[in-house]
């Protein structure tokens, strides 16, 4: 029997994703950092480098603070801490909306300065034209629709999609248009349970989910809410499976409380005349 588990020390490729469809369930989180790349390298599919960093690491109020260089930064940092996962990274908003020509060249400045093997644009109709140019250009694409995080000020917040029968058929439209135009898998995000569901037994491309379905061919979260890390309101799709956050708090107050007493540094810390090592 052929099987979907990853073969050690080779690198998933997108093709391969894709033809997961339908079978084992697609592992992907994201991942902004170096150590977070390694440490999650061997256990999951895909690493996405999601503009979410902008919040996330860098404390915007949205996504729309992410910059090309600062996904190209947080790209070639994923990029030196993964040999296995297939690594996407995010066109960050305004980077690909307006023209053709503008969204294939910063895919080819994402991909030439990251080494990245793939990039996520938001959007289904509306950028159809320029996922095709993209794939055609020869950089594989991951689309992403349902809620899209780049225009939550635009749409006046995070609003569940796929509520009403008129919103379900612009998501199945939106869903059709990536898959026709060549994205190797697509992120459904905050949609509701039947609706992600539907559009997985609708395309033939792997659909991800996030806040949308177990019937979807993967699932992604944000890494820093799959660790516990996140300091503000954690939403209602999280599974948390770890909680740093007061891990973390924790060593800062024992640290602090080692430093006043002058309990840190203690004698195993320092460093004698003699030759000992560093
Ligand atoms: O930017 C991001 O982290 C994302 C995921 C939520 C899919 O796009």
């Amino acid at each position: 029997m052929a099987s979907d588990a990853p073969v050690a020390g080779r690198r998933i490729t997108p093709a391969e994703l894709s033809a997961r469809k339908g079978g084992v369930p697609i592992v992907c989180l994201t991942a902004y950092t170096y150590p977070i790349a390694r440490l999650l390298d061997p256990h999951v599919d895909l690493q996405l480098v999601g503009d979410s960093v902008a919040m996330v690491l860098h404390g915007h109020p949205t996504t729309l603070g992410a910059t090309m260089d600062m996904m190209i930064a947080h790209g070639q940092a994923v990029m030196r801490g993964s040999s296995r996962a297939c690594v996407v990274v995010d066109m960050p908003a305004g980077s690909y909306e307006d023209t053709v020509e503008n969204a294939v060249a910063c895919a080819q400045r994402i991909v030439r300065e990251t080494g990245c093997h793939a990039v996520k644009l938001e959007g289904g109709v509306a950028i159809a034209a320029q996922i095709a140019a993209i794939v055609a250009a020869g950089i594989p694409v991951m689309g992403h629709i349902g809620l899209l995080p780049q225009s939550v000020e635009k749409e006046g917040g995070y609003k569940i999609k796929g509520r009403s029968e008129a919103n379900a058929e612009l998501l199945y439209a939106d869903a059709k248009a990536v898959e026709a135009a060549g994205a190797f898998s697509v992120v459904i995000e905050g949609t509701v349970e039947p609706v992600a569901a539907e559009i997985t037994r609708r395309i033939a491309i792997p659909t991800i989910g996030i806040g949308a379905s177990a019937q979807c061919d993967g699932q992604i979260l944000v890494i820093d809410d799959a660790i516990g890390l996140t300091v503000d309101r954690t939403p209602k799709f999280v599974k948390e499976y770890a909680l740093l956050r007061d891990t973390v708090s924790k060593a800062a107050e024992d640290y602090a409380r080692d430093v006043r007493s002058r309990a840190f540094p203690g004698p195993e810390h320092l460093f004698s005349l003699s030759k000992d090592k560093a």
